[in-house]
């Protein structure tokens, strides 16, 4: 089935229920989107960000990739986090993790797995940096804290992009936050690493 036929039935059987429990529903949400929120989330095809926190289309900006890292380099991830804060004026940049994240699990290992290595490499650099707190640890409880330590790290490299900088000097409303997901029991926690300021984020990131 080379043209994936029940896809577009699907579709079509989704676009018709939704336009019956809201007629206007494509026809406002075609006008504009004004999302509150800018998803960092994992490529993983478990953490769906607008079913997890049971929002329709038009409430969340999304980004996802591999381990939801957040680069420097990284022109996609930094494109996403400059048109969400300067242009949709977004209020929240929500990094999430998971627990069971592949991308982290690869990165504790030591096999080879071609191109993505050098995309697992910044994982690897989290563990080293962090090693007195993984040290000693039984494998999945060091899987899971490697999970948590990268999202805490992503929060910091949000917080440290020119963009953010930016538009807290601007006074912009807008805060970074640290959430991980639970893919046994869907779940969703708060790592409490909600950094609203440059003040904040120079005094929480200040060992970096
Ligand atoms: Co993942």
């Amino acid at each position: 089935m080379r043209e994936l036929k029940h896809l577009f039935e699907r579709n079509l059987a989704w676009a018709a229920s939704v336009k019956e429990s809201e007629p206007d529903f494509f026809s406002r949400l075609s006008k504009q989107q004004a999302p509150e929120y800018l998803w960092i989330g994992c490529s993983d095809s478990r953490v769906p960000a607008n079913q997890i926190v049971d929002l329709p289309p038009g409430e969340v900006f999304v980004h996802r990739n591999v381990a939801n890292l957040v680069v420097d380099d990284d022109l996609n991830c930094l494109s996403v986090i400059q048109f969400a804060v300067e242009v949709l004026k977004v209020k929240h940049i929500i990094v999430c993790g998971h627990y069971g994240c592949g991308g982290i699990k690869a990165a504790m290992e030591d096999r080879q797995y071609g191109l993505i290595d050098s995309w697992l490499r910044h994982i690897k650099d989290i563990s080293r940096s962090n090693f007195d707190k993984l040290k000693g640890l039984r494998s999945d409880k060091k899987f899971d804290l490697l999970c948590e330590l990268n999202v805490i790290e992503q929060v910091g490299n949000v917080c440290n992009t020119k963009i953010v900088q930016t538009a807290w000097k601007n006074a912009a409303e807008l805060s970074v936050h640290g959430w991980i997901y639970n893919i046994e029991n869907g779940i969703l926690r708060d790592l409490n690493t909600c950094i609203t300021s440059s003040e904040q984020a120079k005094k929480v990131y200040k060992d970096e």
